[in-house]
């Protein structure tokens, strides 16, 4: 919508000069140092699973929650239910076998707000979004724990934008040197 505006100098300085305009380009001013701020603020603190993101207690829930909607078909432990077709495609969520190949594999590059949509929009398989977010939200927890990513202080919120900003990678040590 106003992305015209902030990439075109043209208009930008007319805006200058016509005081209805300069106010749009004082609005778009204000968008654009939220932006950068908020780019910045993304540059200095890469959220991702290893920083902490859910708590212990959110995670147990999430276990509670998982045995009622989920263990019946994924087993209990997560190693995958009788619904596994033997080639990988279903349904191990923790351990190597998970997703087929790893469960950083699957998520790579993807946020925790792309695997709670994921997982809303589909599980529990014979009738999805029946949950509610919190409750999806407080199982992707009890899955990160179950794959090896380590709890915080701090509770995953159910909050759509929020989760979008934590990023899955595939390991805490993205550098070749710490390998
Ligand atoms: C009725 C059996 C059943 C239940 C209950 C069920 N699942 Fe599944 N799940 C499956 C099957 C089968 C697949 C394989 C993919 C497919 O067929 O959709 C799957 C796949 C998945 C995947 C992989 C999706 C992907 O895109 O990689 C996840 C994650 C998942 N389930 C999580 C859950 C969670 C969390 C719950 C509980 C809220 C749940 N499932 C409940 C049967 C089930």
């Amino acid at each position: 919508m106003s992305h015209d505006g902030i990439r075109n100098p043209r208009r930008a300085e007319r805006g200058t000069r016509n005081p209805r305009i300069r106010s749009i380009g004082l609005a778009l001013g204000a968008v654009v140092v939220w932006w950068a701020a908020a780019a910045s603020l993304r540059g200095q603190t890469p959220r991702t699973v290893w920083d902490g993101v859910y708590s212990k207690a959110q995670a147990a829930r999430g276990q509670e929650a998982y045995k009622l909607a989920c263990g019946y078909c994924h087993k209990d432990d997560l190693s995958g239910g009788f619904l596994d077709d033997g080639v990988g495609r279903a349904t191990a969520l923790a351990g190597p076998r998970a997703f087929g190949s790893s469960f950083a594999d699957r998520w790579r590059d993807q946020s925790l707000g792309d695997m709670v949509y994921v997982i809303a929009s589909t599980m529990p398989k014979e009738a999805p979004t029946s949950l509610s977010l919190a409750t999806y939200v407080d199982i992707v927890a009890f899955l990160l724990e179950r794959n090896d990513v380590p709890p915080g202080e701090m509770e995953l919120a159910a909050d759509v934008t929020a989760l979008r900003g934590v990023a899955m990678t595939a390991g805490r040590h993205s550098t070749p040197a710490v390998r």
